[in-house]
């Protein structure tokens, strides 16, 4: 069997920390592996409408910073194509077949839509676009015949009703569309990096993210001002690790390596740990570190996205082509759907052949 990989953001903003470590970093990883047979990343931006159709303007420059952000963390269009959801048409038409197979019962009991629901107090007036969101997220995901979903666990239950749609579908219309595997982040931690607050969720309306974009200034700021331990007052205090957003990051983002180059006096992270935790180590010792490590990182990401700002014709050009590559394969898709349902009128004559059966 093939294997397809599709997955995508919604553009709402700029992509943060957060979003490299619970899904970007692991695209990076598949598409250096390259034993996949193709590669669709997916720019959400009509789901991203559903719960923003007030603002397109918001949704349109996020766009332009998302496919930014992709490219300048290395994604590389000769390997995945990238493209923008509202371009493929496609998908709103088998979103209106897959919407008979679902009920309204069934929509309102999804988890994930539900606590979205109850985040965006959408109280008794819920758009029936939102409520709609995870069938069109099946039909982003089984036009491309996608079998593999790299997703965060929030995204299961879309994987779930998309597979209870292909199977209907295929039951009811006979064998046409493909079961999906959701691929989740390895940890709980890269699924829901906390914020530098260390409140929550890394997320825009927190206040509490560190964006790829983000200037050196910006992520030096951002990691003098880490929440770390309140207690660790005095050098000499012993320091606490649990809920320590300087080390909770240098988990996700250190290695051996980074020790020998920026901080020699420490072999690894455990040993680190150990000094912070007996007392004498100070917070701008290890936030320094921090802001090193992660500017190893970062200065790649600056580097590239300033070839792609200057370069912003070949970013078009890249959209669009993806997009093209994207509706070739949509629209053979939708081709098999119609056939299957037998709607395909006009494909050969096929009804002049009907109506010929039965009046010639
Ligand atoms: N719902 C996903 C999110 O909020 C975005 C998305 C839309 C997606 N269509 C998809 C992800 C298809 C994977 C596959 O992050």
């Amino acid at each position: 069997m093939k294997k397809i990989i599709l997955t995508g953001d919604r553009p709402t903003g700029k992509l943060h920390i957060g979003h490299y470590i619970g899904s970007l970093k692991n695209r990076l990883l598949l598409q250096e592996k390259e034993d996949y047979d193709e590669f669709y990343i997916m720019i959400a931006d009509a789901q991203a409408l559903t719960d923003n159709f007030e603002n397109p303007k918001k949704i349109k420059n996020s766009v332009i910073e998302v496919v930014l952000d992709y490219l300048s963390i290395g994604l590389d269009p000769n390997k995945v194509t990238i493209f923008i959801q509202s371009s493929i048409s496609a998908l709103c038409e088998m979103t209106y077949y897959y919407m008979n197979l679902v009920t309204l019962g069934r929509l309102l009991r999804n988890p994930t839509v539900k606590s979205e629901l109850e985040i965006r107090e959408f109280n008794n007036s819920i758009p029936s676009g939102f409520l709609n969101y995870p069938v069109s997220q099946a039909a982003d995901i089984t036009a491309f015949k996608a079998n593999i979903i790299p997703v965060g666990d929030d995204q299961l239950p879309m994987i779930e009703q998309t597979n209870e749609i292909v199977r209907k579908f295929n039951n009811i219309y006979g064998n046409t569309l493909v079961e999906c595997e959701a691929l989740l982040p390895k940890t709980k931690v890269e699924s829901r990096v906390p914020g530098i607050d260390g409140k929550a969720k890394m997320s825009k309306s927190l206040d509490n993210c560190i964006y790829l974009s983000d200037s050196k200034e910006e992520v030096k700021r951002k990691v003098m001002k880490m929440y770390t331990d309140p207690n660790h007052i005095k050098i000499s205090d012993p320091g606490k690790i649990e809920g320590n957003m300087v080390f909770l990051y240098l988990d996700l983002f250190v290695n051996d390596y980074h020790f020998k180059k920026y901080l020699p006096e420490y072999k690894n992270i455990e040993e680190l740990k150990k000094a912070y935790q007996k007392g004498g180590l100070g917070d701008v010792i290890i936030k320094k570190f921090l802001i090193n490590v992660l500017e190893e990182s970062f200065e790649g990401f600056r580097k590239r996205r300033k070839y792609y700002e200057d370069n912003i014709e070949e970013v078009y050009d890249i959209l669009k082509k993806g997009t093209e590559k994207a509706n070739q394969k949509a629209n053979e898709t939708l081709k098999e759907i119609r056939k299957a349902i037998g709607i395909d009128y006009f494909n050969e004559s096929r009804l002049l052949g009907i109506m010929k059966d039965k009046y010639n």
